[in-house]
């Protein structure tokens, strides 16, 4: 409870209130305190930034949900304009080691035991990297929302007055597979055209390397995605803004063909460990009503009751996979 209340204490009160009480908080959060929810990581979608409201109204909930938790919102730079436009612009490799970097020097974050984390669209493939490439603390539940884990094959249209936006696919004017574009446009690098497949093996500064689609695979990446209790990918049914939608759950569309990943050679061959995961009970596909990213307050308390809080809920999760269950006790 102690601890509950000191978390809760940091939250509001701020990152350099909290860099002064790191010593003792390091050895609260060792404690084996079953009650103690694990500290929540957020990754923001394109053209969104650490700070907005809507995100922060999202990780109020999770807190609300489980009392004493500490939401981290990953940034790219603390000025809320430069991150924006981060979602936009720069080299998914650095920004993935930024999160890793920063979330290993954090106070309360590198001491936890484990961390639950939360993506919404592109954060959640980011996120995933996280898992794969750092994994400092190690994430134990992982939900996305609207992802493109298998990439897209069609970059968005901008609105008439977002100029970050048509800035950035201005660079689309080159060629998406150059080196120019896959280190200086987001979307660019999880871009993924069936059609153009060879290419985008060669060529894809980011997810033919996440989604361990080369020749020569990363076993550490598979041990660390295996390592997660749960995998939750939920995609929005009414999608229109990602195509493919079916790419939240991993599906490969090319053309009019559809492929689960259940029958996919990265799920029989086990390239990134998610067919380990799903024997296990840890990958869960999920919808959501409606288009992307909108989001439902009840969808999202339902999600953060079954996956988020406290040790000993996550090994519920396990176990019992499918029922939500909403314990008295730890709301
Ligand atoms: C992205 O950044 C990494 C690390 O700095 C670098 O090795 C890589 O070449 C960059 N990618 C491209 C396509 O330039
Ligand atoms: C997609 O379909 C095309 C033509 O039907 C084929 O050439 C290509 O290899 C397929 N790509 C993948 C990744 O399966
Ligand atoms: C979501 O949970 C919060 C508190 O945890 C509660 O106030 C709110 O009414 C819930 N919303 C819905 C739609 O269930």
């Amino acid at each position: 409870m102690a601890i509950r209340n000191q978390l809760k204490l940091l939250l509001t009160a701020g990152s350099l209130i909290m860099t002064a009480l790191a010593g003792p908080m390091q050895k609260a959060v060792h404690d084996d305190d079953d009650d103690t929810p694990l500290p929540l990581v957020i990754w923001h979608g394109l053209g969104d930034n650490y700070a907005a409201e809507g995100l922060h109204r999202v990780g109020d909930l999770a807190e609300a949900a489980h009392p004493g938790t500490l939401v981290y919102y990953i940034r790219m730079d603390d000025n809320t304009q430069r991150d924006q436009s981060a979602t936009f612009f720069g080299n998914l490799t650095e920004q993935v080691a930024k999160a890793c970097a920063d979330i290993a020097a954090h106070p309360i974050l590198a001491s936890a035991p484990a961390i639950d984390a939360l993506g919404f669209s592109q954060g959640g493939q980011f996120l995933r990297a996280y898992v794969e490439r750092c994994n400092k603390p190690p994430v134990r539940s992982l939900v996305t929302f609207g992802s493109q884990h298998n990439g897209i094959v069609k970059f968005r249209d901008c609105g008439t007055t977002d100029w970050v936006c048509k800035a950035a696919m201005a660079l689309l004017r080159g060629n998406a597979w150059s080196s120019y574009v896959q280190s200086r446009l987001v979307p660019a690098q999880y871009y993924r055209d069936p059609e153009q497949y060879d290419q985008y093996l060669d060529s894809s500064n980011f997810l033919a390397d996440i989604n361990n689609e080369r020749a020569v695979k990363n076993d550490e990446y598979k041990a660390n995605i295996e390592k997660l209790e749960n995998l939750v990918l939920y995609m929005f049914e009414e999608d229109t803004t990602v195509v493919p939608k079916e790419t939240a759950w991993f599906e490969e569309v090319n053309g009019t063909e559809i492929t689960p990943l259940r029958a996919r050679k990265m799920y029989s061959e086990d390239w990134l460990g998610l067919r380990a995961l799903d024997r296990k009970g840890g990958l869960q596909f999920r919808t959501a009503p409606g288009d992307h990213m909108q989001l439902q307050e009840k969808l999202l308390n339902e999600t953060f009751a079954e996956f988020f809080g406290p040790v000993k809920l996550g090994k519920k999760g396990v176990s019992q996979p499918a029922p939500v269950v909403l314990g008295d006790g730890d709301l």
